[in-house]
């Protein structure tokens, strides 16, 4: 494997990663037989999970994307959820699972679910690869999570820091020195 100088400990390897992955897309499909599956991929975080994820569903399914911003540069949630893009069609009579990379404060998911409900889908799940439970401040849990990981800011498949290294095939913990922090 490749590391990155910035990376301070690999949490979840791309072996790791494809584990939990079809285990979860395996669960999913079990699930959702006979119903009208919408993945919902929050961008940019959830693209790698997504596109992995999607792959190990085998039940007939649609797939749409939301953009909302709450985090800008630092690394942690501002409390104010804004909608970039919203998603391309109605979801009345859909079944919703909406798939995030992580779900930390809880506060993105917590405001994404209400704006959803109010549009009648028929049922919200949530899929979350990471699930960061120490920090949660919304009253809100996953459906469906990859791993649960500890406080600490991680980076890679799909999740950034000041939008970078979301290129990279594993999670991993960033150095605390990136972000001006102590070690
Ligand atoms: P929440 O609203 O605090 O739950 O924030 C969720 C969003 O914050 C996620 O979709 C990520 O984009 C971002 N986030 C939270 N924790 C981390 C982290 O450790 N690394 C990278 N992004 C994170
Ligand atoms: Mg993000």
């Amino acid at each position: 494997m490749i590391m990155n100088e910035d990376i301070k400990e690999v949490l979840l390897s791309e072996e790791e990663l494809e584990k939990i992955v079809s285990k979860l897309g395996k669960k999913i499909s079990e699930e959702y037989e006979g119903k009208n599956l919408v993945l919902v991929s929050v961008l940019k975080g959830s693209v790698v999970f997504m596109a992995d994820l999607m792959r190990h569903v085998t039940v007939p399914c649609e797939i749409d994307f939301m953009s909302v911003s709450s985090y800008g540069k630092g690394t942690k949630t501002s409390g104010n959820v804004k909608i970039i893009k919203d998603l391309d069609r109605s979801v009345e009579d859909m079944d919703l699972l909406i798939v995030e990379d992580i779900l930390d404060s809880g506060r993105t998911l917590s405001y994404l679910t209400e704006l959803l409900r109010q549009r009648n889908a028929r049922s919200i799940k949530i899929c979350t690869l990471l699930d960061k439970p120490d920090r949660r401040e919304a009253n809100i849990k996953a459906d469906y999570f990859g791993a649960v990981i500890p406080d600490a800011f991680v980076v890679g498949y799909g999740l950034d820091y000041a939008e970078k290294y979301r290129n990279l095939p594993y999670v991993g913990i960033l150095k605390p020195s990136v972000y001006g922090a102590e070690e």
